[in-house]
């Protein structure tokens, strides 16, 4: 009847066939629509299972079918249930299974078996002016959820890096369609050259181990329905020692030497990264023979007991069940605070904290003179020469050497010999009459060096 009328109000032109195919077009496009949320559903075997449903029409109906089918691979389709308007019509031989509540035409299947595993067809006819009808598939799973998956470590004694090997296996008890995945410290761990899976990827295998490889590992399982993740394992994996190195609570460390003040007691702590932890043993060294002088990873050394101003030392780790050592050397050198100090260490340091230690050195050489060739010339002049009988003075001349050196460093002479008053010309020049420093003395004292000093001696207001 539809047809009939769909057919007139279009042109004669246009064939039949092509007529029917404008007709379901529209009847299905247009007039009704069959929709469901998701074309496949995971159900858990044993729970109810909701196949929801929705259809829409713009035309006045008189009769509502909705028809469910199923079926499955190789096997003929069966009929489920179906309604007219309000009134279902089930299969007997499933009617306490599947239940429907027209006009909503969303299937309920309970309880859901193995057996329910399939496609599921439903067909809407609508009765009016003419049928429409339109039908959608639901393709649905049916799966036991996953209970907690145990993780077993082999050999769970552990396993020395580079030599051994770890097989992590997952074991889940209960579960269909189960998919496995490895975590190392909540990260997939990926296919790589120590690395490898089972063919299921339940068991995962680590050839060789390294200390990379320490971490806390977990395997995932999961399947349509759920998942879930093991507790965490750590597998023993024996290592090092690495990074070995000594460091003290007290004194400077420059590279592989501690410089001590004397008087103090230091405590040496040695430590290298290694499982299990290393034993750690104190070697001393002194001209060809070494021997053991303390086992454990602190040493103390009184500074004041040590004979010699440099001690050698050597601390040993030795891990005992990776069966590798590590040593490292370092030297101790006692000194006593100051100038002594920095020229000491100069020797053995780097070359940067020797060149920092000779500068410093100079600078404060150079400030010190400043001082004294601003402040101190004045006094000492005066002190010595007014006390002085002749005869002492005639002895600089025995000096003269220097004189020619004064041109340079003169003053620094002076600095080394105080008791000699090989009075530098500047000095005399500058100094001041209300000194008290009488000509003359200044004319012995000098002497030969600076003769044309008398002449300016007397200029000065006396
Ligand atoms: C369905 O309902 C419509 C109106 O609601 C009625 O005309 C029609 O006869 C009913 N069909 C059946 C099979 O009951
Ligand atoms: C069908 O019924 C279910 C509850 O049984 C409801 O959640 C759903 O919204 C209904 N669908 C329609 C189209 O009314
Ligand atoms: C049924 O369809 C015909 C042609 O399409 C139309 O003329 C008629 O009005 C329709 N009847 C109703 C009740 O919609
Ligand atoms: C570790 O695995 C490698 C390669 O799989 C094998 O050659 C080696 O023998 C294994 N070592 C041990 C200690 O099992
Ligand atoms: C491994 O797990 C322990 C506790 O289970 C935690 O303290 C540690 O930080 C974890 N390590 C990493 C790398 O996540
Ligand atoms: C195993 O895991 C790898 C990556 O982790 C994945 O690509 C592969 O598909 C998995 N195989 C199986 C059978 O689950
Ligand atoms: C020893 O040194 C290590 C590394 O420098 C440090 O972690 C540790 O706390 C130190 N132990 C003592 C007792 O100083
Ligand atoms: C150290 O040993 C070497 C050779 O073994 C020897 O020539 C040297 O004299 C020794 N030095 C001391 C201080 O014993
Ligand atoms: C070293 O090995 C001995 C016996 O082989 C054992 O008693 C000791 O506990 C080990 N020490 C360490 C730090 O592993």
């Amino acid at each position: 009847m539809g047809q009939d009328a769909s057919m007139e109000s279009f042109s004669s032109r246009v064939g039949i066939f092509q007529c029917k195919i404008c007709l379901l077009f529209l009847g299905a496009g247009l007039g009704l629509k069959v929709t469901v949320p998701s074309h496949t559903v995971h159900g858990v075997r044993g729970q109810a299972l909701y196949l929801p449903v929705n259809y829409g029409f713009h035309t006045p109906a008189s009769d509502i079918q909705i028809i469910w089918l199923f079926e499955r691979p190789h096997t003929m389709p069966k009929y489920l249930l179906g309604s007219v308007n309000e009134s279902v019509v089930p299969d007997l031989e499933y009617q306490h299974k599947f239940t429907m509540m027209p006009p909503n035409a969303s299937l309920l299947i309970n309880p859901l078996q193995f057996t329910d595993e399939g496609n599921y067809i439903v067909k809407v006819n609508i009765q009016g002016n003419g049928t429409l009808s339109s039908s959608q598939k639901i393709q649905v799973t049916v799966d036991d959820p996953v209970t907690k998956p145990v993780v077993q470590a082999h050999p769970a004694s552990g396993a020395v890096e580079y030599v051994g090997n770890m097989t992590l296996t997952c074991q889940v008890e209960g579960g269909t369609r189960l998919v496995y995945q490895w975590l190392k410290n909540g990260k997939p761990v990926h296919i790589s050259s120590t690395y490898s899976f089972s063919p299921l990827n339940n068991t995962l295998w680590i050839a060789p181990v390294t200390k990379e490889d320490i971490g806390n590992y977990s395997c995932l399982a999961k399947n349509p329905v759920s998942e879930m993740e093991s507790d965490i394992i750590m597998p023993t994996i024996y290592y090092g020692p690495y990074g070995l190195q000594v460091n003290s609570d007290k004194g400077l460390k420059v590279g592989e030497v501690f410089t001590v003040d004397l008087g103090e007691a230091v405590l040496f702590n040695c430590s290298a990264d290694s499982y299990p932890p290393n034993t750690y043993s104190w070697i001393q060294k002194s001209d060809n023979t070494t021997y053991v002088i303390k086992h454990g990873p602190h040493l103390e050394v009184a500074s004041e007991k040590v004979a010699q101003k440099t001690a050698d030392y050597m601390c040993c780790a030795y891990n005992n069940i990776t069966g590798r050592r590590d040593e490292t050397r370092f030297t101790v050198i006692i000194t006593s605070i100051g100038l002594e100090k920095l020229a000491q260490k100069g020797k053995s340091l780097s070359p940067l904290a020797s060149i920092t230690g000779i500068s410093l050195f100079l600078i404060l050489s150079m400030c010190l003179l400043f001082l004294w060739k601003k402040y101190q010339p004045h006094k000492v002049i005066k002190q010595k020469l007014e006390g002085r009988p002749e005869t002492e003075y005639r002895k600089t001349q025995t000096f003269s050497g220097h004189e020619d050196a004064l041109d340079d460093f003169g003053i620094y002479e002076f600095v080394a010999f105080p008791d000699v008053p090989s009075v530098p010309r500047m000095s005399s020049r500058t100094a001041p009459a209300s000194d008290g420093v009488s000509g003359q003395d200044l004319h012995c004292t000098i002497y030969e060096v600076i003769q044309h000093i008398p002449a300016q001696q007397q200029d000065d207001p006396e």
